[in-house]
């Protein structure tokens, strides 16, 4: 297959992205409890540079050690700093190219209560008795997203996506249904305060005008009141507010966008296409082109690994139009994305971007969308592929045997 478009460099910022086809934040839990990065953690990401994609995003990290959804993901602080250091130093060591993208997260509502207990931005009637952060807690929660920003430049990594997505807290509080009495509920204008907040600060504290300072967002979340619908107890599609929110972080000075979608808690196939929902695939990329026409900065596009090499239940009869690299080059060359936003393709064979750079697409191990990483996700284990990497694979026949016994 001809690839004109996902092979050519982009600027970002001030930055060259040098292909794109970018690796997306997969958390991988494989840290210490106290969120550093280990060697396990280190060779994942060896093994990722070695496929030379234009961006390694790194997965989702904790601004502090009590907004963690789960145990042994990334956190980070003064005290894992060095680890932070070595990760980027082993990530450069292998490949000196792709950009290295630092995730900072804070999961508010979706914290696991075993580090602290949940705090949302505002009540909803599915868990109305979740405390709700005083105004002083939501200016500490601007302060630890930045402070990690700036251990993030320390570390030496070349950005951060300040992610708003997946019903995590800075996702919060753009809801329609904020309902916040305060200065941070409320209004458009009150809605996006934080992110205002957060976002300047940031570039006030760190000294590099060439810092990448991006967001993941999902455009429709799929729930009343959530981003992509038009208030508090709608749930329809309506994607007029989150538009004008886009174009607002693009005059605000945001470098990129990353597109996703749905809400963790609630519908994680909004995010993650499979068999049973290819139309999952359609969806997403409408959501970028949406986004995308709204803006004119970089924007990444997800949801493209149930595509694989046309193997898939999508309607439409011949294989070579509805591959991953099909639809790659189309959106590009379409201008209804820029970067090509690659999960569980990268899981699967993290030599994925350079094979088929090289055009040596017959050597991919395809993702087969089996879900076996997400179920190893979602117990609280250490991350793989179980079906190309054997010890992943014993971890999940374990999990399994286990529940079986129980
Ligand atoms: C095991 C696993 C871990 C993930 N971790 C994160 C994460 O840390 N941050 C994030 O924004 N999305 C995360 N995602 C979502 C992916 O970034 C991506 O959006 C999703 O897998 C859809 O893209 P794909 O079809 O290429 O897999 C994760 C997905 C999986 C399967
Ligand atoms: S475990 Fe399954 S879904 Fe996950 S990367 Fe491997 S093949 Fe893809």
């Amino acid at each position: 297959m001809l690839l004109h478009s996902i092979s050519k460099s982009m600027s970002m910022g001030g930055r060259v992205v040098p292909s794109r086809i970018v690796y997306q934040p997969t958390e991988s839990n494989n840290c210490t409890p106290q969120g550093c990065p280990t060697e396990i953690t280190f060779n994942r990401y060896e093994a990722l540079a070695a496929g030379f994609p234009g961006i390694i995003h790194i997965e989702s990290i904790d601004v502090t050690n009590e907004t963690q959804v789960r145990s042994n993901r990334m956190v980070l602080n003064e005290g894992n700093l060095s680890g932070f250091s070595e990760l980027v130093r082993r990530i450069r060591a292998v490949n000196g190219q792709s950009l290295i993208i630092f995730q900072l997260s804070h999961a508010g509502r979706l914290s696991d209560p075993a580090f602290k207990a949940p705090a949302a931005v505002y009540a909803r009637s599915d868990v109305p008795d979740i405390h709700v952060l005083s105004t002083f807690e939501v200016e500490q929660a601007r302060e630890d997203f930045v402070a990690c920003a700036v251990l993030s430049w320390k570390a030496g990594a070349d950005g951060v996506d300040f992610k708003q997505a997946h019903g995590f807290l800075a996702d919060d509080f753009l809801h329609p249904a904020n309902n916040r009495s305060d200065q941070y509920g409320g209004s458009f204008k009150n809605r996006t305060r934080f992110f205002r907040e957060t976002y300047h600060e940031m570039r006030r504290r760190i000294p590099d005008a060439n810092f990448i300072i991006g967001s993941r967002i999902s455009p429709f979340e799929g729930i009343p009141g959530g981003c992509g619908t038009a208030g508090p107890d709608e749930i329809l599609e309506d994607l007029s507010e989150i538009t004008a929110f886009a174009k607002l972080m693009e005059r605000e000075g945001i470098d990129f966008i990353n597109v996703s979608a749905g809400y963790a808690a609630a519908n994680l196939e909004l995010l993650l296409p499979t068999a049973r929902y290819p139309e999952g695939v359609p969806r997403l990329f409408s959501w970028t082109k949406a986004i995308k026409q709204a803006v004119s900065i970089p924007v990444i596009g997800s949801g493209y690994s149930y595509l694989r090499d046309g193997q898939n239940n999508l309607f439409i009869s011949e294989p070579k139009k509805k591959s991953l690299l099909a639809f790659a080059e189309y959106n590009i060359s379409h201008g209804y994305v820029d970067l090509i936003g690659i999960g569980r393709q990268a899981i699967a064979d993290p030599l994925f971007a350079k094979k088929v750079l090289d055009k040596r697409e017959s050597e991919v191990n395809w993702c087969t969308a089996c879900g076996g990483c997400g179920m190893l996700l979602g117990s609280n284990k250490p991350i793989g592929c179980t079906i190309y990497d054997p010890k992943y694979r014993e971890i999940l026949a374990k999990l399994n045997s286990d529940r079986s016994e129980g």
